[in-house]
């Protein structure tokens, strides 16, 4: 038998550290190996596959596409990325999308625009931005320094100048750290690669009024909570706010690689020709993908589904809580859970994986789930069978 993995390890930089396994095809919410085995998904490619694998409709969608046109680069509309960003825009209830190819390049994006409107208003590129300490939004030098987390910006510097950190759902925090400099304040509504930590309603609004108070951009990171996954389209209409501007990524392509930053009226004025710009950003091909989603997401009733399967979810999960003195609490909002271990989630992770469920960490003692958005009750008794199995020998 072929040694894939050997191979792999030969062949690729070792950025990551990779599990012994090797994935061959998907289908509805399973993954299979090369050895033909199956795997119950449960992280959705760190929830990117919403709608699993082999969607029929998203299928012939694409196929249809890549006979059709894949690329033109932004010098031209296509028909398409027209239908996209329009879908866009009634999703997110904000004005100018632009498409990019990554998380990280809508937050970059996002940036770029809130220091953009700060230069137009004050005539100087001087700007601050604030972050918060356990945020994700991406690896470029400028996301990276976004992200909350020196272990990830080390060794890279020197980064770009002027983001400062503040604690999740501490308001006391945010303020001190405004001055007449601050261009944006950029938080993941529910911190993901973090730890799984939601914002608090009560957090969020004051947010939303700081913003308003001294004209600061209020940036949403939705990449990772975004596109249905805590059961509303975006996570913020269950804040009862919006946001300046929102980044979105990975499911709004379920697959293929696209991003997208969208602004409000007022941010999107100060975006000029020339200011920024992408080869592959929103060209046909991810632009078919994310016309599919919206339109599977509308016509399916996945948002409903949601809502139904994730109460099932966390009243397991509650179970689990009750059960086992290893597990603290659960943390999360719809298909976006964490389980906080009193120990190291990797082990339970790796456990879960020989026995045929993929799961993934966040922060270092939560087992993050982001299945895809289809799943059943029956795909969670799965998980929770398995679950139990590994938890009591944890
Ligand atoms: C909230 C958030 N922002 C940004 C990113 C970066 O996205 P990408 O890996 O597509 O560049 C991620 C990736 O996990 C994320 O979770």
């Amino acid at each position: 038998m072929e040694d894939w993995y050997a191979r792999g390890e030969k062949a690729f930089l070792k950025a990551y550290g990779r599990y012994d396994v090797v994935l061959e095809k998907g289908e509805g919410v399973y993954l299979y190996d090369t050895q033909g085995r199956a795997y119950l998904d449960f992280y959705s490619g760190i929830g990117v596959n919403s709608l699993g694998y082999g969607y029929p409709d998203y299928v012939k969608a694409l196929q249809q596409q890549v006979a059709t046109l894949m690329h033109v680069s932004n010098y031209f509309y296509t028909p398409v990325a027209i239908e996209a960003a329009e879908a866009v825009k009634k999703a997110t209830q904000l004005e100018g999308v632009f498409f990019c190819n990554s998380g990280t390049e809508a937050t970059e994006g996002a940036l770029k625009l809130a220091r953009k409107y700060y230069y137009l208003k004050h005539g100087k590129a001087d700007s601050e931005i604030i972050s918060f300490r356990h945020s994700f939004h991406g690896r470029s030098t400028g996301s990276v320094k976004l992200t909350g987390n020196p272990a990830y910006q080390e060794a890279f510097g020197p980064l770009i100048e002027g983001v400062r950190y503040a604690d999740l759902n501490d308001i006391e925090s945010v303020k001190s750290l405004i001055n007449e400099r601050t261009a944006a304040i950029i938080v993941e509504p529910v911190q993901g690669e973090g730890g799984v930590y939601p914002c608090d309603k009560t957090f969020m609004k004051q947010l939303r009024a700081l913003c308003d108070e001294h004209d600061i951009c209020l940036i949403l990171d939705e990449v990772q909570c975004g596109m249905g996954r805590t059961g509303t389209i975006m996570t913020y209409f269950q804040y009862d706010i919006l946001p300046d501007i929102v980044c979105l990524a990975k499911g709004i392509g379920c697959g293929i690689p696209v991003g997208a930053f969208v602004a409000n009226e007022k941010w999107a004025a100060a975006m000029q020709p020339g200011d920024h710009g992408s080869t592959y950003g929103g060209n046909p091909l991810a632009c078919a993908a994310v016309k599919t989603v919206f339109d599977i997401l509308e016509k399916d009733h996945i948002l409903a589904h949601v809502q139904d399967v994730s109460q099932y979810l966390i009243q397991c999960l509650d179970e689990l809580v009750d059960e086992f003195d290893n597990v603290v609490e659960h943390r999360g909002l719809g298909l976006m859970q964490g389980l906080v271990l009193k120990t190291e989630a990797k082990p339970v992770v790796k456990e879960l994986l020989n026995e045929g469920v993929i799961v993934v960490t966040a922060g270092s003692n939560v087992v993050r789930m982001l299945p895809p958005l289809i799943i059943e009750k029956e795909h969670v008794d799965e998980l929770m069978t398995k679950l139990r199995k590994v938890l009591k020998k944890s």
